[in-house]
């Protein structure tokens, strides 16, 4: 969480543009990669990034079942990221030795998460469930928890999350645009990946 500002969320359909994209994103300063477990190819694509593009550091996103976490896990994926939060995900991430950024919503979540040992969090739907307001209520009750805050985040709200003490990164899709996948606009990705980069944030 602390390697850069944004985690981004990508959504994969074709083998073949994994490891272009993932090369396009590290050459942006971008090297933490979730790759959303919502294709039939999202496995092989993380299978092709761990094994092509040594540079990034590839993750499962839309973990939600200890199988997705096993075979997650099993593809190369480095790290997992899921929706919510239960105890058999976190359970199967441990076993497999992979971390989990679990996904939460409310402060029930967020005590079974830290329940099972869990601080850094996601939070999600960020800009749905309260954006930086709700965060900054947390702060409180849960000082001792670490958020990246995803779902709606953009370049231009991605500020007010980062200048909070306890967000360390924010997650969204918006460096890997479906139209520059579709036309495989590698530098505009790249642009949007630096762009990123450049985020300040209080928390590092
Ligand atoms: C996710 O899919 O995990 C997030 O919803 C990404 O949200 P965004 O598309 O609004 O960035």
């Amino acid at each position: 969480m602390q390697d850069a500002p944004v985690i981004p969320v990508i959504v994969l359909t074709d083998v073949a543009q994994a490891v272009l994209l993932a090369r396009a994103l590290v050459a942006g300063g971008i090297r933490m990669l979730e790759v959303t477990l919502r294709t039939p190819q999202a496995l092989a694509c993380i299978e092709a990034i761990a094994r092509d593009v040594p540079e990034a550091v590839v993750g499962a996103g839309t973990v939600r079942s200890a199988a997705d976490a096993q075979a997650s896990a099993m593809a190369g994926a480095r790290f997992a990221v899921s929706p919510g939060y239960t105890h058999a995900v976190g359970q199967a991430c441990h076993d497999a030795g992979i971390p989990l950024l679990p996904g939460v919503a409310t402060g029930s979540e967020i005590m079974a998460a830290q329940e099972d040992g869990l601080t850094e969090l996601k939070f999600f739907p960020a800009m749905q469930a309260g954006g930086p307001a709700m965060l900054k209520a947390w702060g409180g009750p849960f000082g001792d928890v670490h958020f990246c805050p995803t779902g709606g985040v953009t370049i231009e709200n991605a500020g007010a999350f980062l200048a909070l003490p306890n967000v360390v990164c924010v997650g969204g899709s918006w460096l890997t645009p479906a139209d520059a996948l579709a036309h495989g606009n590698w530098s505009r990705i790249t642009a949007l990946a630096y762009q990123a980069r450049q985020l300040k944030r209080s928390f590092c």
